[in-house]
Parts: C-alpha cells; sequence; structure tokens
C-alpha cells in the first residue's frame, strides 16, 4: 500500500486543484490531503479563505482521486502529519520546488508542474472585476 500525502488550501476550488489531486492519486494507492486551516491561511497567505475549512474539506473529501482529508492546522507540522499517516510520497506543487527537500530523508518528494493560467487569487481578481 502506497501513500501519497500533499497540502494545500484548495479554496473556489478549480481545475488547477482537480488536476493536481488526479496526478497525486495516480501515483500511489492512497491519497491523503491535509487541508490548511482558516487561521493557517491567514498566516500563510494574509487573509481569510472565500470558503471556510468546513467547506473547503467537504470539497476535497468528496473529489473521487481522494482517500481521506484531515485539518492542517501548521506548516511546521508536516513531519508529524507525514509520520501520522504513514505517507511514502510527498507531492507538492511546483510553486514550491526545493521547500520539502528537506522531507527526502523520511519519504520521497515530488514537484508536479502547475496548471498554467489558473489560480484562486487569480479567480477571486477576475470575479471582482464582473
Ligand atoms: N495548484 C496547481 N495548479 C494551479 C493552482 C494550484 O497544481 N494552477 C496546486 C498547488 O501547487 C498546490 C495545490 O494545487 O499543490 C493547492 O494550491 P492552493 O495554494 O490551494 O491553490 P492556488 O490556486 O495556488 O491558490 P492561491 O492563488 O491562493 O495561491
Amino acid at each position: 500500500m502506497k501513500t501519497i500525502i500533499t497540502f494545500g488550501t484548495f479554496d473556489v476550488f478549480h481545475v488547477g486543484h482537480l488536476n493536481i489531486l488526479q496526478r497525486a492519486s495516480a501515483l500511489g494507492d492512497r491519497l491523503i490531503v491535509g487541508v490548511s486551516s482558516d487561521e493557517l491561511n491567514v498566516r500563510k497567505k494574509g487573509r481569510y479563505p472565500v470558503y471556510d475549512q468546513d467547506d473547503r474539506m467537504a470539497i476535497v473529501a468528496g473529489i473521487k482521486y481522494v482517500d481521506a482529508i484531515f485539518l492542517e492546522e501548521s506548516l511546521e507540522r508536516k513531519a508529524e502529519y507525514i509520520h501520522e499517516y504513514q505517507a511514502d510520497v510527498l507531492v507538492m506543487g511546483d510553486d514550491w520546488r526545493g521547500r520539502f527537500d528537506h522531507f527526502a530523508r523520511q519519504l520521497d518528494v515530488v514537484y508536479l508542474a502547475r496548471t498554467p493560467s489558473v489560480s484562486t487569487t487569480s479567480l477571486i481578481e477576475v470575479i471582482k472585476k464582473r
């Protein structure tokens, strides 16, 4: 049983999110997703997500490529989460390239190319302008 783990906010769920979850799940047998908490998002991105953490977790849990979810409350606890869920592969989008290389002692680290031309931030800007 090969377990894949990934993390993210997944706010205003879009096709880039779907693509990375699909490609991550294809790397193993079980995909676990740590959905960043509202407070973590404020610390990480300086704002509250549009959708709150309960809704974001419900959306991600409903994606057919996802086997289990949990709430990621701290960036510093990644090693703990990886251990707890017995993950074999950590997948991150390549916007994070290099930043998780130190986990390579614990498990395989794979950076997947982001889907071009879509992000939650750009979607919010587009919606604001309409
Ligand atoms: N992601 C992706 N392709 C995109 C956007 C996101 O592969 N076009 C991936 C990210 O690399 C990350 C995961 O989806 O692994 C969750 O990203 P998140 O930060 O929640 O989404 P963004 O759309 O990048 O959000 P923001 O614009 O707020 O940074």
